[in-house]
């Protein structure tokens, strides 16, 4: 696999993103070890720690369809950690509900070519970690090459799924800490709070507040409890 090894960069998925522009073929991978300017959902900074975490970009030239692709990507990150509950769309908590793990699509939109996908992942492996997350060594020993080998395979698994997203929508819903809680959502639109019913089809996030029913396409939930 084509792959880059950076001890200290900008955002894996600033560089990746030129890399793919420079022809990078699909399944290219920047690892870092320390970023200057991490970036999560919703516009976050993301902090890892230096030489504690998995923190990398993967680049997809998507054939089909990608709604499903964040919670696919969610899948794959539970079934290789092992352990650890899924928060919509893509959070892996740890079994007392801190953070593990977050997910980053960017998708380049508004062009006839083919799609492109820079999926990033930071994924803390071992302490320190920022307030309030976890680190995956608390739960057990844990080897950083080899849970990214694991890692890269269970992402290869998912993105084949893509094809049958019923099953990506099963098997999300098996790992979901979100769906029956009771949630506060904050999208671009606005705040609500309500109770998670269920996945839509497209992977939108089912909430009934106040006795109407919401499909929510993009946003951020806090569990409620
Ligand atoms: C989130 O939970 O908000 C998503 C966090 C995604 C962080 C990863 S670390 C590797 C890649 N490079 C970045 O700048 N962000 C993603």
């Amino acid at each position: 696999r084509p792959y880059r090894y950076l001890g200290h960069t900008t955002s894996t998925q600033d560089v990746l993103r030129q890399w793919a522009e420079d022809g990078a073929p699909e399944g290219a991978v920047v690892l870092a070890e320390r970023q200057s300017a991490g970036r999560g959902r919703m516009g976050r900074p993301w902090i890892s720690t230096p030489g504690s975490s998995l923190t990398f970009s993967l680049l997809l030239r998507p054939r089909s369809p990608i709604a499903l692709l964040p919670l696919a990507v969610g899948v794959a990150l539970r079934e290789a950690v092992g352990l650890g509950g899924l928060k919509w769309p893509n959070d892996l908590l740890a079994p007392d509900g801190r953070k593990l793990a977050g997910i980053l699509v960017e998708a380049r939109v508004g062009t006839s070519s083919p799609g492109l996908v820079i999926l990033g992942i930071g994924l803390n492996v071992r302490p320190p970690v920022p307030p309030g997350a976890a680190a995956l060594s608390e739960f057990g020993p844990v080897n950083r090459a080899e849970l990214l080998a694991r890692l890269l395979e269970e992402l290869e698994n998912q993105y084949e799924n893509l094809s049958k997203p019923e099953r990506i929508l099963e098997d999300w819903k098996k790992y979901s800490v979100t769906l029956g809680q009771e949630v506060t959502v904050k999208t671009p639109r606005g705040e609500l709070r309500g109770r998670a019913l269920d996945l839509a089809e497209d992977g939108a996030l089912v909430v009934e507040s106040q006795g109407a029913t919401e499909r929510i396409a993009a946003g951020d939930v806090s569990l409620i409890g």
